[in-house]
């Protein structure tokens, strides 16, 4: 079996330090009941003394999380923020005090003033006045990633020797390399006295992006405890990923010598809920929980992973909770994307009309980012309701604006492969390209209805225009047309309906 990983979640104390991410109590527990639900073993619930809403948030969290993890409160190396976190966690059924100071030469001569000496005594101070109102005391080293390694490895003994039951080592700054770091690890791990009875914990920010390899090369080395945040929040560039980790622990198990207890299926979840409550948006290209973290764009790609899907993925978004892998249908993608999803969405097409509809789609991904399954439908739609292509519009150009004229010039087939191009002013666009239709067709109908929406997602969004024209015989006509043109639509909309006019008219005379 391999050594089991204690996540600690510090998304509602350091990801709250994130600018703009503050929550309030009601939403705290949101979040921690999220975090419970993922079997998380350590929440850090707030700062108590920071704020009587952090003391409340650490109250009742306490009150809720029973049994099922132990619920952490921040405190400087201070009795007043010792005695008053005490207090918010005597609610808690397994309570941990988390006291500590700066450990980095910058730490204590420019923030603390305080030479080595003091710190240590400082240290040891903390962790005994902790451990009369808790047994559960975690000791950090703030800036522990700076600090000089032999100094480190002194307060971690006298944290341990007062009587620590965790050590946390921060790298407050995210300045290490994860080499370097993992070697401070192991230094305290092969160097302080009785540190086997005691957990090493590592707290990593992401100053240079490499806040889960710190963690990570941490584990490596011997740390049995990993704080973290959902989506990395926290301090400037943020904290290690809480979904990072556990999936980076889960993939490399056997090698970290490692596993955790989290419910890996709920990491999606959670990560939408703290970014609902924070207003954080989550980067698409995220690891493990952004969009696009299952999402193949390109060609080669969605082949492969429509072959096999650990072609291109080493995670299967299920295990997540990221439902399954999405192919982006774009320009870039190929018949064997467009074909699958057709075919997830109910079409299949012969060869020579799947040509006709991959073409079609071309020419809407050349102007859409991304082909939804919306366009798709009125692809297929447009395609199923053109049989009846008596006049075939084959290209549109319209100037209007003020003070131009409106002026649509169009080009039309008839039945009979003739192309006709004409050219109409009208008092607006529609009614110009209308005009210009008007004067290729054979038979005419008044406009009695013109509707004009868009069906698909996005400011590129295909319009569909539905019209309703009344012919000579009374009857109305209704044709449809789609583009992310609206007047083409239209155009589209209005030499459908006298398609269908005159195919009637001739379906009558029969
Ligand atoms: O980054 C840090 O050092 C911290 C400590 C308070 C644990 O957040
Ligand atoms: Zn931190």
């Amino acid at each position: 079996m391999t050594r089991k990983i204690d996540i600690f979640d510090t998304t509602l104390r350091d990801g709250e330090q994130s600018p703009g991410a503050s929550m309030n109590t009601e939403e705290k527990i949101i979040i921690a009941q999220q975090l419970l639900r993922m079997h998380v073993d350590v929440i850090e619930a707030g700062f108590p003394i920071s704020s009587p809403g952090d003391f409340l948030s650490v109250q009742q969290i306490g009150r809720i999380a029973g049994d099922d993890a132990v619920v952490v409160g921040l405190t400087r190396a201070v009795d007043a923020d010792i005695d008053r976190a005490a207090e918010a966690l005597a609610t808690a059924k397994r309570p941990r005090i988390h006291t500590g100071l700066g450990v980095s030469p910058q730490h204590l001569r420019e923030k603390l003033h305080i030479s080595e000496d003091e710190c240590v005594e400082r240290a040891i101070h903390a962790v005994k006045y902790a451990k009369k109102y808790v047994e559960d005391v975690e000791f950090y080293a703030e800036d522990a990633g700076r600090a000089d390694q032999k100094f480190l490895e002194r307060v971690i003994q006298a944290a341990v020797d007062a009587g620590a039951t965790v050590v946390n080592i921060p790298d407050t700054t995210g300045y290490q390399m994860p080499e370097d770091f993992g070697r401070r690890i192991k230094g305290i791990a092969d160097n302080v006295r009785g540190i086997e009875d005691v957990v090493i914990s590592v707290h990593t920010h992401n100053d240079l992006g490499m806040a889960t390899a710190l963690a990570l090369a941490g584990v490596r080395n011997g740390a049995r405890q990993v704080e973290c945040t959902i989506n990395g929040l926290g301090e400037r560039a943020g904290n290690t990923s809480l979904e990072e980790v556990v999936m980076a622990i889960k993939m490399h198990g056997d090698e970290l010598d490692a596993h955790t207890d989290v419910v890996t299926r709920e990491l999606t979840r959670a990560s939408r809920l703290v970014s609902r409550i924070t207003g954080m948006q989550v980067q698409a290209n995220k690891a493990i929980v952004g969009a696009n973290a299952f999402a193949h764009s390109s060609g080669i790609h969605q082949d492969g992973v429509l072959k096999a899907r650990d072609t291109y993925e080493i995670i299967d978004p299920a295990d997540v909770g990221a439902g399954s892998s999405q192919i982006i249908l774009s320009a870039r993608s190929g018949h064997a994307a467009l074909r699958h999803r057709l075919s997830e969405l109910g079409y299949t097409f012969a060869d020579a009309d799947f040509d006709d509809i991959y073409h079609r789609f071309l020419e809407i991904a050349d102007q859409k980012k991304e082909v939804y399954d919306e366009d798709l439908e009125s692809i297929v739609q447009e395609r199923q309701r053109d049989v009846t292509a008596i006049y075939t519009l084959n290209a549109l150009q319209v100037s209007c604006g003020d003070p131009l004229i409106p002026t649509a010039t169009a080009t039309i087939t008839d039945e009979h492969g003739v192309r006709h191009v004409v050219c109409a002013t009208g008092t607006g666009p529609v009614d110009a390209a209308y005009k210009a239709v008007d004067m290729v067709v054979s038979a005419h109908g008044d406009l009695a209805e013109y509707v004009v929406k868009a069906i698909t997602r996005g400011i590129d969004a295909i319009g569909e225009v539905i019209v309703r024209i009344t012919g000579e015989d009374g009857h109305i006509y209704t044709g449809r047309g789609a583009d992310t043109d609206v007047i083409v639509s239209s155009a589209k909309a209005y030499v459908n309906a006298i398609n269908r006019m005159i195919q009637s008219q001739r379906d009558q005379a029969a």
